[in-house]
């Protein structure tokens, strides 16, 4: 089950660690910080060269694209729709939007007065920040101003923007008010191999809007691998590429384990601190977790060597993952002084979207985090993956942008040329497609499974993505569109929980409800110290138990935020209870911007409760103003539970025998919770999870889980049987030879017939 807001990448939901603060093995130089400088600049309200500040950054003078400047906006002018394929660091992403900004023979195709607007699409929130920031460096504007950002829950855009860069996300948000982008003259889709859910979907939307507006709207498509056929195909447009210049990395390969992959990357990349000439260290592992945990064990590896009078020089050690806060990524891109390195322990997002300059050694553990939807159960869970070897050359590719360099597999050749895939499968082939479901739904597109998609998702994940809308009432039982279904689609959430809210919004617990969703929707609030520490791990174990609600997880995270909350929202009390500061106030933060939202799209009926949380929550004073309370009888606590279920009945399950585990509903699974869980040994005969992790069936496991009552059940569970999907898809009976064509797959037999299918078309 996906978290409630969609994480932009796949980093999962783990916990942050504080060795980022300690991570530091040298003293900083004395320039203030880039915030500073730039509160300092005087502002510029217009994107004209002459009116810029003074740059902070410049480009590097001899990109790949720079030579290519005049030819894309020639192309530009001449076809509505373009794709550009140069390799990574070539400069697509931070120079291209610079240019038709700064063509005057570009403006002069649009005759509008408000000035041109480019809008350019990163799948990851990371990178969408990252490189606004850089671009705004490199004209010398301030932030905000001429170039800005928008991800989900932080606008950093106004209305003298004329670049923006978005998550895809957003900008499919977007098109729900405004389906053919008037706001923009042109929109970038960049980043189109890595083929994000939501970059597929935009496909098919832009393709649409830039017929609608023809002539008024440009797109242009980048992607950083030559397996542009799909996509010249798709939009019948040009492709240009831009050649790249790269030296070679020599590939050492050096097999381990793959449970032992976290040390022995941070062993090999010591090694080569020690031992190799100048350039930096990218490691690629999984997810935060384990960059976290690397990054503490570098430092105490480094530490033990300078103790034990080793000569060692300075390093920068940093994790780089999607769900930073904007403000940390900082240290992945600030130059270090002479002589010191940069040891960066990175998801996947350093394969293509970000850039860490001057990378001279790579260390490659071979898997990554990937969104799957097991069929079986129906949910989408992430799971620890092989890369595919078009990902392994990515990742290699990044040790030579400046320097001959090296790159180390943790894993055999024979596994890179016999057991990784050739290409890594499109996330619309293996994830989850209720949000998008609903909002084309919500775009007025009737028909999603006859949609046209560049690679059409698996008819029955469509159909099973229409019947989770259905049972949850976003739906009618001939798949229309009703009105909760529409208020839903307003929300910036899963669906799911945009129906706890919507519920807990009529039974008097709203207030609690946005807690929980924005808890759920932050980093991980706890912090758990390394097991190489056991003094620590065990007072952190014991401290974190205290908060554990009896009913389960839900009500444990909603305990944390309030008694934060009460104690003046201090980092001195996250501290002594062993909780992560910055993601109780990035929730914090949510939660002002959700009960926002969730005042917009309530019905009059409610709205004023909402307001009365929103009022109360902004003053702090006057704590219990408004709160209407729970309506039949349910305490708060029951109220929000009961919540719960309406978004979630069809993820509930039952005990099987004592101490057997819970039988999921309408599935022959059995699963027990994750240990830690507030539930993890209790006897709760119905119990709902709102996340279920493992990578088989066999080995599920249920996250966040509370007990529920039966008869609040009852009325919910008998749609799970009484559902027609014939009605709600709206199709002719399939023949029995389509509907086995139909059953469930899972990720391996895609990426078989997929491949099958790209060789053959080759
Ligand atoms: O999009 P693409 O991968 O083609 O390249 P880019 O992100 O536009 O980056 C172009 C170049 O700018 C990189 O090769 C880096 O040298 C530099 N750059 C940087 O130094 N720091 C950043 N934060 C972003 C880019
Ligand atoms: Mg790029």
């Amino acid at each position: 089950m996906a978290p409630p807001v969609k994480k932009d990448d796949a980093n999962g939901t783990s916990q942050r660690s504080r060795s980022r603060s300690r991570s530091s093995q040298w003293s900083r130089g004395k320039s203030p910080p880039p915030e500073k400088q730039a509160e300092k600049d005087t502002e510029t309200k217009d994107d004209v060269p002459k009116t810029r500040g003074t740059p902070r950054a410049k480009a590097p003078d001899d990109l790949p694209v720079a030579a290519y400047k005049e030819k894309i906006i020639d192309l530009l002018l001449e076809h509505p729709t373009i794709v550009v394929v140069g390799e990574t660091g070539s400069g697509k992403t931070t120079q291209i939007p610079q240019y038709l900004l700064d063509s005057e023979k570009f403006h002069c195709l649009f005759e509008n007065k408000r000035g041109l607007r480019v809008c350019i699409t990163q799948p990851r929130r990371v990178a969408a920040v990252a490189m606004a920031r850089r671009v705004s460096d490199e004209r010398g504007t301030r932030l905000g101003d001429v170039v800005g950002y928008c991800i989900r829950f932080e606008d950093k855009s106004s209305a003298s923007t004329r670049l923006r860069y978005m998550t895809d996300g957003c900008l499919l948000r977007e098109c729900l008010g405004d389906p053919d982008l008037a706001n923009y003259d042109v929109v970038i889709l960049d980043e189109a191999h890595e083929r994000s859910l939501h970059t597929d979907v935009l496909f098919a939307l832009m393709k649409r809007a830039v017929s609608n507006r023809a002539g008024q709207l440009r797109m242009l498509v980048t992607s950083a691998t030559l397996d542009t056929g799909a996509f010249s195909e798709y939009f019948a447009c040009p492709v240009l590429e831009v050649p790249g210049r790269s030296f070679s990395v020599a590939l050492h390969y050096h097999p381990v384990s793959k449970t032992q992959r976290v040390e022995a990357a941070v062993n090999v990349a010591l090694n080569l601190h020690v031992r190799e000439g100048p350039g930096h260290i990218l490691v690629f592992l999984t997810g935060m977790e384990e960059c976290e945990q690397a990054v503490g064990l570098a430092n105490s590896k480094l530490q033990s060597m300078v103790e034990s009078g080793k000569q060692v020089a300075d390093c920068l050690i940093v994790p780089l993952y999607g769900m930073m806060q904007s403000d940390d990524q900082r240290n992945v891109f600030e130059e270090v002084p002479e002589g010191c390195r940069k040891l960066v322990f990175s998801t996947n997002i350093a394969e293509t979207s970000l850039t860490v300059a001057g990378v001279g050694y790579v260390v490659d553990c071979g898997y990554c985090k990937q969104k799957n939807f097991n069929p079986k159960t129906g949910m989408e869970s992430l799971q620890v993956t092989e890369v595919s070897q078009v990902q392994a050359k990515q990742r290699a590719g990044r040790a030579g942008r400046t320097q001959h360099g090296k790159c180390f597999r943790l894993y055999s050749e024979e596994t890179f040329n016999r057991s990784l895939p050739k290409v890594t499968v499109p996330e619309i082939l293996r994830s989850n497609l209720a949000s998008v479901t609903l909002q084309m739904k919500a775009m007025g597109i009737e028909d999603v499974v006859r949609f046209d998609f560049m690679e059409p998702p698996d008819r029955v994940r469509l159909v099973k993505s229409l019947r989770l809308l259905f049972l949850i009432g976003a739906l009618d039982e001939d798949g229309v569109l009703t009105d909760l279904g529409r208020r839903m689609s307003q929300l910036p959430l899963e669906p799911q929980y945009g129906r706890v809210l919507l519920a807990a919004a009529e039974s008097g617990c709203v207030s609690e409800a946005l807690t929980l969703v924005s808890m759920l929707s932050s980093e991980g609030v706890w912090y758990r110290p390394s097991k190489h520490n056991a003094d620590q791990w065990e007072e952190a174990r014991a401290t974190q138990e205290r908060f554990l609600h009896h009913l389960g997880d839900h009500l444990t995270l909603v305990r944390v935020f309030s008694m934060w909350e009460d104690e003046g929202c201090t980092p001195e009390w996250c501290k002594a209870n062993f909780l992560h500061f910055r993601a109780l106030r990035q929730a914090r933060d949510i939660r002002g911007q959700l009960c926002d939202q969730l005042e917009k799209v309530s019905e009059a009926s409610v709205r004023d409760a909402v307001r009365a949380v929103r009022n109360r929550y902004r003053d702090h004073r006057d704590r219990d103003r408004g709160r209407g309370g729970p309506k039949n009888g349910n305490s708060v606590e029951q109220a929000l539970l009961e919540s719960l279920c309406s978004g979630f009945f069809m993820q509930t399950a039952r005990m099987c025998g004592a101490g057997g585990g819970w039988l999921i509903v309408g599935e022959n699974v059995l699963v027990k919770c994750e240990a830690g869980s507030a539930m993890d040994g209790s006897c709760a005969e119905w119990v709902l999870y709102t996340d279920l992790v493992g990578s088989t069936v066999a080995n599920c496991m249920m996250r966040t889980v509370s007990a529920v009552a039966h008869k609040w059940l009852q009325p919910l569970l008998p749609k799970l049987v009484e559902v027609d999907l014939k009605r709600l898809v709206g199709i002719e009976k399939k023949t029995s030879r389509q509907e086995k064509a139909d059953a469930p797959k899972d990720a391996s037999q895609i990426a078989k017939e997929r491949e099958v299918k790209v060789g053959s078309a080759r």
